[in-house]
């Protein structure tokens, strides 16, 4: 029987003074931009095109350890649970794991309404015995759930290496977020990218077709979308490098020339060469990704690797 909340989307709103919080990111020096405004509907629609491009490795591995070891995953997960996916976007992988798992209840959650319903649709239409209760909602302000299934143990799925946005000390804030939603018996199976050659990273964040490139300078649309502006795309250059003393990716919007831009009525002023950081991508090694696990209250129950070690998929307990 379907619980009596399942199958519906919900609403959370987020008391988020928007305008506030994304002018302070453009006055600040350097400017920057949360990459959570990536995700308007095009921004959505960019980002799957980018986890099928060659050079962006982290998909197809990701993909292929799963493959590998569905049965062992599901295995360590067990039966019955209540699966959360922050950040589920288009609802793709957690089809990685349904031929085996059978969730009691399956919560995808996202920022970006339009592509979570849409996803969430998808989803019903082929799986109609899966139990879906959706959350349209910014986890980064706090992981509202609701409190049933009351005795399944509850699982959250992190994957693509979306916790590399975090800083780390973010991370282990937000998976401490995650431990804290979990009472009793539960767990974290999170995807993790790996620290690697830069030329790899490099290639990965500047694909030759130049969809990174629309979708970093897309977040400028979704903007001027969200508080009227007139922030010019043409006037920026996409910039993806890796910072090997940080361990991450750094990506920002370059202006190309002098100019000003109005946002939400206020006047931007861009130097030539002034950059915008939009994303972060921290790359861990596994041991030390473990460590920021702990931290947050989790145990290591398995790790799983494809051949080149370059994705880690890791299944924390809660116990
Ligand atoms: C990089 S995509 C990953 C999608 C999918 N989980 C995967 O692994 O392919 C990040 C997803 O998280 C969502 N997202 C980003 N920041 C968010 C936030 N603060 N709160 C909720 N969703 C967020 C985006 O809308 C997008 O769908």
């Amino acid at each position: 029987m379907k619980p009596a909340n399942a199958n519906s989307v919900q609403v959370v709103t987020q008391a988020e003074p928007l305008a506030a919080e994304i002018l302070a990111g453009l006055r600040a020096v350097p400017k920057h931009i949360a990459p959570k405004y990536f995700y308007d509907s095009k921004g959505a629609a960019l980002f799957d095109a980018i986890t099928e491009l060659d050079e962006y490795y982290v998909m197809r591995l990701e993909a292929a350890v799963f493959r590998q070891y569905r049965s062992a995953i599901c295995a360590a997960i067990g039966t019955g649970v209540h699966l959360v996916e922050p950040g589920a976007g288009s609802c793709e992988k957690i089809r990685w794991l349904l031929p085996d798992l059978s969730p009691r209840l399956y919560t995808p959650m996202d920022i970006s309404a339009e592509h979570l319903h849409v996803s969430v649709a998808r989803l019903r239409n082929d799986f109609p015995a899966l139990n879906v209760s959706a959350q349209v909602c910014d986890h980064t302000v706090g992981l509202r759930l609701r409190a049933e299934p009351q005795d399944a143990p509850r699982v959250f799925f992190y994957p693509g290496s979306s916790i590399g946005n975090f800083e780390p000390e973010a991370a282990v804030h937000f998976m401490g977020a995650m431990r804290a939603a979990i009472s009793g018996r539960g767990g974290l199976l999170i995807g993790v990218d790996t620290k690697k050659a830069t030329a790899v990273l490099h290639a990965a964040y500047n694909d030759k077709a130049g969809i990174t490139a629309q979708f970093n300078l897309n977040v400028l649309e979704h903007l001027n979308n969200l508080l009227g502006g007139d922030l010019n795309p043409a006037n920026f250059t996409h910039v993806a490098r890796y910072n090997e003393e940080l361990g991450r990716i750094e990506m920002y919007l370059e202006a190309s020339r002098q100019h000003c831009a109005v946002l939400a009525g206020e006047r931007l002023e861009f130097a030539a060469g002034e950059r915008i950081h939009t994303e972060n991508s921290y790359k861990y090694y596994p041991q030390e990704f473990i460590a920021l696990a702990q931290r947050a209250g989790f145990a290591l129950q398995a790790l799983w690797q494809d051949e080149q070690k370059w994705f880690s998929v890791l299944y924390f307990s809660a116990d």
